[in-house]
């Protein structure tokens, strides 16, 4: 039978087990996570490729690949990142010595630094908008924002996106934010702003949502959200819902091994999941209820793309009583949002500098950030003067998105996903999660197990192959034709 551990720990590591810091509290466990689940991802990206596929055919392939895959993952991460305690990359190391296992942690750093580099720029666009916001405030109906004709509200964030300094800057910005909070400390930090503001969030999307509902002409928007026409969905349609699933809940790269090897002893891995995933998944489909009643009921396309939240947002405020302070609460909690979800992104490369290589925290924070600049300047600048340069005919921005989330989350994923269904022996991942015999939950164990061997990682490789269109060719390879 294979060891998870191995049998001695070395001086090293023993030291930095003593030291490292952790959450503390289980809720803080709960927060943190739900911090790094809930971003931009929810409000931001799924409204748009909802709109962008067709609607609620392409929800329901999302929420199924969160259940059979997303929280699948997220729970092999955590309990892998427990039981190492360390990095993405010194865990697998740790728990698989002299294996190749290893590049699964270092795929996921570079994952970490491709997302970064677009999610920094949607960041700053947010950022953008809430000093626009503020300013709207104050010039009333004249405000920039206090709009809801669609032809002026795209113009404003054509303007925006096109503007090379400014959006260097507002990434920089972002950036800097970033390194600040992660040199505070973790839990001392992301966790407590999270956990006093996420839930603010949330009841903000209520009202937007509650507003974006009584418009004239909302329901097309509900039925798109809602009534499922599967005839449109096609196997890249199928790959985008699961990228989504792995993005959505920071699962494929290593975030939550990185995370779980914060967790508390006494944790309920799977409960902990589960919670996570289904609040994660209120807040998606409360931004989806906020956005496309409005999108229906004033003229917007859903296929709008990335600039969807930024053009009917703003439109749905501007229609609402006390809208223009709405507004800027609105784009300060999708900054915190946003924030609590980069913190964990960063975390990941940060964690490896300083815990595998022995860099200090400071130092690590500080290149991870200049790294990151450079990385995500190509990003950063891909609305404007390098709207031209394509590589895979998709701009860096499009391309850093779909390789990530299509290609090396999903991989990463089913990497994990086997490392615990099949390198794991059932025993000792019955004592992992059932926290040393302490949790009565053998029954929920064995369900994971079942779905993380059997399940899960046939879902991946097949949408994967077709998604990529290589699925037909391999078919036909075999004779069998498609
Ligand atoms: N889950 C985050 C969001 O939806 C993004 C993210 C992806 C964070 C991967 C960490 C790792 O916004």
């Amino acid at each position: 039978m294979q060891s998870a551990l191995p049998a001695g720990q070395s001086a090293k590591e023993a030291a930095t087990a003593s030291t490292r810091d952790g959450f503390t509290t289980r809720l803080g466990v709960i927060a943190a996570t739900l911090g790094s689940a809930v971003g931009l991802g929810n409000i931001w990206k799924f409204p748009f490729m909802t709109g962008e596929n067709g609607g609620a055919a392409f929800v329901v392939v999302y929420i199924l690949a969160t259940l059979f895959v997303g929280l699948p993952v997220m729970i092999s991460e955590h309990v892998i990142g427990r039981r190492a305690r360390t990095d993405a990359i010194g865990s697998l190391r740790k728990l698989a010595p002299r294996t190749p296992w290893w590049l699964v942690g270092a795929a996921g750093v570079a994952a970490a630094f491709l997302i970064m580099a677009f999610y920094t720029e949607v960041a700053g666009w947010v950022f953008a908008y809430i000093v626009k916001a503020i300013v709207s405030l104050f010039q009333g109906a004249a405000g920039e924002l206090a709009s809801t004709d669609p032809a002026a509200t795209s113009q404003v964030f054509g303007n925006l996106a096109a503007n090379p300094w400014l959006s260097l800057i507002l990434q920089w910005v972002v950036l800097a934010w970033v390194a600040a909070i992660i040199l505070a400390g973790v839990s001392k930090g992301i966790e407590r702003m999270t956990k006093r503001l996420l839930p603010l969030l949330f009841v903000l999307l209520v009202i937007v949502g509650i507003r974006s509902l009584t418009l004239p002409g909302a329901g097309e928007g509900l039925r798109f959200l809602f009534q499922p026409d599967f005839s449109a969905i096609t196997g890249a349609a199928v790959l985008a819902a699961l990228g989504l699933a792995f993005f959505k809940l920071s699962v494929g790269m290593g975030t939550m091994i990185t995370y779980g090897s914060y967790f508390r002893e006494d944790q309920n891995i799977p409960a902990t999941g589960a919670r996570v995933m289904l609040a994660d998944l209120a807040v998606s489909m409360l931004a989806g209820i906020a956005i496309f009643p409005a999108v229906f009921a004033f003229g917007f396309a859903p296929e709008a793309g990335p600039s969807l939240l930024f053009i009917t947002i703003p439109a749905v405020f501007s229609s609402m009583p006390l809208g223009a302070f709405f507004m800027v609460l609105f784009f300060i909690l999708t900054a915190v949002a946003a924030t609590g979800a980069m913190i964990s992104l960063a975390e990941v490369p940060v964690a490896f500098l300083n815990e595998r290589l022995g860099w200090s925290r400071r130092n690590a924070t500080l290149v991870t950030v200049l790294l990151l600049a450079i990385v995500g300047s190509s990003a950063a600048l891909s609305q404007g003067v390098l709207a031209e340069f394509k590589l895979f005919g998709m701009t860096m921005f499009d391309l850093f998105d779909f390789s990530t989330s299509n290609i090396l989350l999903p991989v990463g994923g089913f990497f994990i996903l086997l490392f615990v269904g099949w390198r794991w022996a059932y025993p000792e991942l019955k004592q992992a999660l059932s926290n040393d015999g302490a949790l009565q939950n053998e029954r929920t164990i064995r369900f994971f197990w079942t779905v993380t061997k059997f399940v899960s990682p046939v879902l991946v490789f097949v949408v994967l192959l077709d998604g990529l269109g290589l699925l037909s060719k391999i078919l036909a390879l075999f004779g069998g034709g498609a």
